[in-house]
């Protein structure tokens, strides 16, 4: 007897062996075919039930959504829907899940909208949709330290709790041990912090950023992989207040090696994906084009999900400086028909998502870099070009997604970085440590954040960013 996994089991043509394996039941047809899953492949094994041969209460618990065990042999399937069926010898019942209370939940085998499957996110991994995207994340996560590990990167872990609050990129969370009934309060009745856990304000991260710096100014070239977090009141469909983050950041490095190894890097997954995912990426496909035939012409996006894979892979992403861009945009028809929500009209304007999306799915038709953007609008870390007013900033720009990295050049030189600092007012005090690098052995260095969950969104297709993590955490919303 082999304890295997279905995927194992599916694969095997070690005929007449005997299997045990455990799972939930998907279906029970005519009282003889269960279709079982565990979660370990998209499909399911048929397992066939000879019924005259086992008690009928038992048989009454095979029910959809149970725990069952099943001891049997393998053979050849006589039905044409799959290659391998196990003939039952003996089941047990591991838990129950009864029918009536099943039959108000998702699993209940009808279509639920993707709105009611994230209402129970806890149950929502037992379909085939989440199934399929949950694998599908995981290879991903493997793939990211595949790449960066075989590249002799090192993982660094930045911490997720964080007394600098200099990184601009958005709202944060605070943290505090305080009772916020009644805090201790200073002599004119601001909190008063020194008495907090930490003796000073803390927050979640919202990058790993700055600390990944001081460590590739010593190991070279550093990864990290974690948690930031946005307080942001984004509702939007690639926002969410908790996600992953990727950051590499590489001494020695200017912008054009950053471009270079973000294009490098997402390509690597991407094939990692294609080549490790097969049958889940078949099914999102096909789910793929049944949502894109839902939506009006216009929307579409003309590309099955497998072709914008290979695509990007077998394409050079598009290198657009900020300058170009803007040219592109003032002349472009949405503009002048005043169809965009923020018309652009000059150098220096921030891009919004409609912007850079028309860029890539309407102008390029391809993935795109920007770079060398307007200094005012990027964060105060990116390295001054000749000019004055851009810096070295980089932005890729995904069809579908918008933005999926945000990276620069990092401004190396002391006195440009602290004249910077002044102009925004971010006090050196607070950023002594970020201030040290550039004062020992300081050097070119750059970086690029990219968020785990837009990658995630991009290869399974899916549209909304809170159905490619387990538990989304959005405005008014912390369930589970
Ligand atoms: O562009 P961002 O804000 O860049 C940084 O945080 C830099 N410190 C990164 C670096 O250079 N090391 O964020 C980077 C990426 C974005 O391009 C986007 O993919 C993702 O993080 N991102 C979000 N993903 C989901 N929900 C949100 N609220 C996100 N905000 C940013
Ligand atoms: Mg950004």
């Amino acid at each position: 007897m082999i304890r295997a996994k279905i995927a194992e089991i599916l694969d095997s043509n070690q005929f007449l062996q005997e299997f045990e394996v455990n799972g939930w039941v998907r279906s029970f047809r005519s009282n003889r075919f269960i279709a079982l899953n565990d979660g370990s492949t998209i499909n399911n094994l048929q397992c066939v039930i000879d019924f005259e041969n086992f008690d009928q209460d038992e048989l009454k618990r095979i029910t959809v959504g149970a725990a069952i065990s099943v001891k049997g042999t393998l053979v050849e399937s006589q039905g044409n829907q799959q290659r391998v069926e196990i003939e039952v010898k003996e089941f047990n019942i591991l838990g129950d899940a009864n029918p009536e209370e099943v039959k108000l939940t998702i699993l209940s085998p009808k279509r639920h909208s993707l709105e009611k499957l994230r209402e129970q996110a806890h149950l929502r991994v037992r379909t085939n949709t989440f199934g399929a995207i949950m694998r599908v994340r995981s290879k991903l996560s493997f793939a990211v330290h595949s790449y960066f590990q075989q590249n002799n990167f090192h993982y660094v872990n930045t911490p997720i709790i964080t007394g600098s609050d200099a990184e601009g990129a958005g709202e944060m969370f605070k943290v505090s041990a305080l009772d916020m009934a009644n805090p201790p309060r200073d002599g004119d009745g601001s909190i008063n912090f020194h008495e907090d856990f930490f003796g000073k304000e803390t927050n979640l991260t919202v990058s790993g950023q700055l600390e990944a710096e001081t460590y590739a100014l010593g190991l070279g070239q550093v990864y990290t992989f974690g948690p930031t977090f946005r307080a942001e009141n984004s509702n939007t469909s690639r926002h969410l207040a908790e996600f992953w983050m990727i950051e590499p950041e590489v001494a020695f490095c200017d912008l054009d090696g950053n471009m270079d190894l973000a294009e490098d890097f997402i390509k690597h997954v991407l094939k990692y994906i294609l080549e490790h995912c097969k049958d889940d990426l078949d099914f999102l496909d096909k789910r793929f084009k049944t949502e894109e035939e839902a939506k009006p012409k216009a929307e579409r996006s003309g590309l099955g999900l497998m072709e914008k894979l290979h695509f990007v892979i077998d394409n050079n992403f598009k290198r657009v400086s900020y300058t170009e861009a803007i040219e592109i945009l003032k002349n472009c028809k949405p503009n002048k028909k005043k169809k965009f929500n923020y018309i652009i009209e000059e150098w220096g304007a921030d891009l919004q998502s409609e912007h850079e999306r028309y860029l890539v799915e309407k102008h390029f038709k391809c993935p795109v870099i920007l770079f060398d953007y307007p200094a005012n609008i990027k964060a105060f870390y990116m390295r001054l070009n000749e000019d004055g007013k851009t810096v070295r900033a980089m932005d890729i720009l995904f069809p579908g997604i918008g933005e999926i990295v945000g990276g620069s050049q990092r401004e190396e030189r002391l006195e440009v970085l602290q004249s910077k600092m002044k102009e925004l007012n971010i006090d050196e005090k607070e950023l002594w440590w970020y201030l040290d690098t550039r004062k020992f052995g300081t050097c070119v260095h750059s970086g690029f954040g990219l968020g785990f969950e837009r990658l995630v969104q991009f290869v399974t297709g899916m549209g909304n960013i809170r159905d490619v993590i387990p538990f989304p955490r959005f405005p008014g919303n912390a369930e589970f």
